[in-house]
């Protein structure tokens, strides 16, 4: 429906570009959760949040993330065949240290992003939409926290 439409058309312009949005995706994360940066533990470790950004193991992430987003996009009809995928994904965090509950702050990043790249197109129904499939993919993710 609405929702699904909302979120493809949006996708369409930002897919293109995955590196400079997913970086200002992550630029608001570390200002929201600076002490996110540490789980990043690359070879050439990510300090402070401008040499993390220059940091190509932690670009090819940021690439990850927007690859994983835009599964979403294109599985929106049957988000339950990702399922498998996001529960080990969710298992791949944990071991990296990430707490579930940092998924909610990584979603205020998601919608700065979005904010920022559509401006006015960035609506409260545009918003509660991406906010929708956000939640259905961290519920998913947050399945693979053993117990
Ligand atoms: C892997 C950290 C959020 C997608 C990793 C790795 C780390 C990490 C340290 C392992 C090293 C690497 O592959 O670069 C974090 C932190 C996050 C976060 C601190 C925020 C709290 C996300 C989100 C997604 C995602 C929201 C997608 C929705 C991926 C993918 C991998 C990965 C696809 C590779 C998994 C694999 O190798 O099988 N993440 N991540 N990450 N992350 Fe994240």
């Amino acid at each position: 429906g609405k929702d699904k439409e909302l979120i493809r058309d949006s996708w369409e312009s930002l897919g293109k570009n995955k590196v400079p949005h997913g970086i200002v995706m992550f630029t608001r994360l570390f200002e929201l959760d600076p002490t996110l940066l540490s789980l990043f533990n690359y070879k050439t470790k990510c300090g402070v949040v401008p040499e993390c950004l220059s940091n190509p193991e932690f670009l090819e992430h940021v690439t990850k993330v927007m690859l994983v987003i835009e599964a979403a996009v294109n599985h929106l009809d049957d988000l339950d065949s990702l399922e498998d995928f996001l529960l080990n994904l969710g298992k791949k965090h944990q071991t990296v240290g990430v707490k579930t509950q940092s998924f909610a702050v990584v979603g205020e990043a998601l919608l700065y992003m979005l904010q920022c790249s559509l401006g006015t197109g960035y609506t409260a129904a545009l918003r509660q939409a991406w906010l929708n499939m956000y939640t259905i993919v961290v519920a998913a993710m947050t399945r693979g926290w053993a117990k």
